[in-house]
């Protein structure tokens, strides 16, 4: 019997549907159109993932692409779609959730996402989405000690309990403080998904761990540390790769795909699209050693500056966040 492809594995969700492991990332590259041939080849290529975003801007170039697919006789039920309501449209997730629907051109997603727990300062239509004052980012609450974030979440879950527009919630970017002050205030629907930067060089063990025991599925982004790829140089990621006679990308994606979490890859290069599908068998050795590469010196790639003070480990220049152990 052949073994299935990352692309055919899926994941249960804590609310019942399921999530496809692999998704192709759709952040803006230096021309944003390029999105539309991308998606289309990845999902010829067999990804039912597509991961997006209000802020990325790329949505209605991901709406092209699935008009093209629906014409060719792609279904919408076959496709998994993520969108995320972004921090300075904290104040009307269901506004932000209809302007990407009507750019996606489609009725529903199948996942929404909180996409951070802070709310930054943005007008009705979460204008400018990076608002800033010098160095320091413009919140409307503040990002350490503020609680606005979990009315933001609720409000995501009303979308969820009120309408059609989505099949599952879900948050990213939510560090273990921020996930136990929110547990405890969900109002129907404990997020299915907390979509984080995880990879090899970052494995943020605790934080992975507290996500499995609330059977919060961890979705990993910047899987190969983002531009420039830094953890597929790694030369045990090279190393696996030739041993198994894959693509490096495949073993960054097996590393969280065997851990049953999702794996969101991004790339332009319409040849690695198609090739980096592969699943491996790792054993439980290379896992482990695979893990040792981030625990030993961990490196983070994201650091935003939306991301300070939320509680999370090695955030460079984050001064908010208060001391671990
Ligand atoms: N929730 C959040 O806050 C958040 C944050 C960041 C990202 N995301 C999501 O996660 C997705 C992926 O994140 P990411 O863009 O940081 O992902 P990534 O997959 O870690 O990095 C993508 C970059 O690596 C390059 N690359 C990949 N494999 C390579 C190889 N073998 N050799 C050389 N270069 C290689 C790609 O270039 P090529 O185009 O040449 O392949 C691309 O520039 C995003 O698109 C987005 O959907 C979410």
């Amino acid at each position: 019997m052949s073994q299935k492809l990352a692309t055919e594995i899926d994941l249960p969700l804590n609310d019942g549907h399921r999530i496809p492991a692999l998704a192709i990332g759709t952040l803006p590259p230096d021309l944003p159109q390029r999105v539309t041939a991308q998606v289309i080849t990845a999902v010829k290529a067999g990804y039912r993932h597509i991961d997006t975003a209000w802020y990325y801007g790329t949505e209605k170039y991901v709406g092209e692409a699935l008009k093209h697919l629906f014409a060719e006789g792609y279904k919408r039920e076959d496709l998994f779609i993520t969108t995320k309501v972004w921090h300075s449209f904290w104040h009307s997730p269901e506004k932000s959730l209809d302007k990407s629907l009507s750019d996606l051109g489609i009725s529903y997603v199948d996942l929404l996402l909180q996409h951070w727990p802070v709310c930054s300062h943005g007008d009705e239509n979460g204008l400018p989405s990076e608002p800033m004052e010098g160095d320091y980012v413009k919140y409307d609450d503040d990002p350490v000690t503020g609680t606005k974030f979990i009315d933001v979440y609720n409000a995501i879950e009303d979308i969820k309990l009120n309408t059609n527009k989505v099949k599952s919630v879900g948050i990213s970017n939510y560090s273990i403080p921020k996930l136990k002050q929110l547990l405890p205030k969900v109002k129907k629907f404990v997020p299915a998904v907390n979509q984080i930067e995880l990879s090899p060089h970052l494995p943020q063990k605790d934080l992975t761990d507290f996500c499995d025991q609330h059977k919060i599925i961890v979705s990993a982004y910047s899987p190969v540390g983002g531009t420039g790829a830094p953890v597929v140089k790694d030369p045990y990621v090279v190393e696996l790769a030739t041993k198994y006679g894959v693509e490096p990308n495949d073993i960054t994606n097996a590393y969280h795909i065997l851990n049953n979490r999702v794996s969101i890859p991004r790339s332009f290069n319409h040849d690695r699209i198609k090739k980096a599908i592969i699943l491996p068998r790792l054993t439980k050795d290379e896992l482990d050693s695979l893990y040792k590469l981030g625990e030993e010196n961990p490196r983070r790639y994201t650091n935003d500056p939306w991301g300070y003070g939320l509680g999370f480990r090695w955030w460079d220049g984050d001064t908010l966040s208060k001391e671990f152990d």
